[in-house]
């Protein structure tokens, strides 16, 4: 490498032409994916405390939300539900009728082109809040894999294009795969929160999912904050199983593990920039400590530079517009 005289960096810097030009990182709409959260009824829009700016809406008012990010250029959507009623089986997670499979088909008559992802966990719908059955106290693994299944296979019949299993339980996304491939829906994806990390991220969706758990915490299922090579072993694990893109969660605290799966599996990588990180930029925001928008960008910059080529972010919209 040539060195100082010869070699300023800085010559590249002068104008916003030349950074252009030799611009490294793009971040493209079509990439990143909005969070959108369905309850029952209609005209219904409930704000999130914890998350400003981010709503528990009917299917109606979630259609407005979606074709706002559409029109914005967002990928896709990511549904998660609100039901009715919760019970200790979490059996509203299979409803046909439920809030995530009628915002589904709704979506998919009024934007065909958007991307419909759906969460496939248990915690909005048992009554104790976990991602999974319990039984004497402790969430049951393979119990767990058959009402993923149908909770799957109900999402993809409505419609959705991939589903996305975010509980974390061994084994769910070749459970899914085979349920998926037995009923003939080939052609719906899986999105596999395959490094899911257990943590307090996570905080402000608990609020906004109605679904942090009535006892304990999620540390029996979630990763190991400290562990990037486990990381990597959940990651090809789900690969093997059939999973087609894959995932790191939460995104920024775990930058390094986005770009290890990346570099060492080469699969679609989506990362998820969650609630408490988007709490977070609102917050100092607020109070004027930060650029709000400057942060949100280059937030998602560093996630997308890291090796994400998919970005769950509820910024979606917002930063869709300032891209275009
Ligand atoms: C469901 C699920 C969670 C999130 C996505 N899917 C919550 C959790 O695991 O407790 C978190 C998303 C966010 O914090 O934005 N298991």
């Amino acid at each position: 490498m040539p060195e100082f005289p010869r070699y300023r960096p800085r010559r590249l810097r002068r104008t916003e032409a030349l950074r252009a030009l030799v611009r490294e990182t793009r971040l493209s709409p079509s990439q990143l994916v909005l969070p959108l959260f369905a309850r029952p009824g209609t005209g219904v829009r409930q704000a999130v405390q914890s998350m400003p700016g981010v709503h528990q809406t009917s299917v109606d008012e979630l259609v407005k939300d979606a074709r706002a990010a559409a029109d914005a250029g967002v990928g896709g959507v990511l549904l998660f539900g609100i039901p009715e009623r919760k019970d200790e089986q979490g059996t509203s997670a299979w409803d046909d009728d439920g809030p995530v499979q009628r915002a589904v088909r709704a979506l998919k008559q009024e934007l065909p082109q958007l991307v419909v992802v759906t969460d496939v966990c248990m915690c909005e719908y048992t009554s104790h809040g976990h991602c999974g059955v319990l039984v004497n106290g402790e969430v049951d693994n393979d119990a767990t894999l058959e009402l993923l299944s149908r909770e799957a296979l109900s999402h993809a019949r409505a419609g959705a294009d991939i589903v996305a299993p975010s509980d974390m339980m061994d084994g769910r996304v070749g459970a899914i795969r085979t349920a998926l491939d037995d009923a003939g829906l080939l052609n719906t994806a899986i999105m596999s929160y395959s490094a899911k990390f257990a943590g307090a991220f996570y905080g402000p969706f608990r609020d906004a999912a109605e679904s942090t758990p009535q006892s304990g915490d999620r540390r029996g299922y979630q990763m190991d904050a400290a562990n990037a090579e486990e990381a990597l072993r959940e990651t090809w694990l789900d690969i093997e199983e059939g999973a087609d893109i894959v995932m790191v969660k939460p995104a920024g605290p775990y930058l390094d593990v986005i770009a290890r799966v990346k570099a060492e599996t080469g699969y679609p990588l989506a990362a998820y920039q969650v609630s408490g990180e988007f709490a977070m930029i609102q917050a100092a925001a607020d109070r004027g400590w930060i650029d709000r928008e400057r942060v949100m960008m280059e937030s998602l910059l560093g996630i997308r530079r890291a090796g994400a080529d998919v970005i769950i972010t509820y910024f979606a919209t917002e930063a869709a517009r300032l891209l275009r």
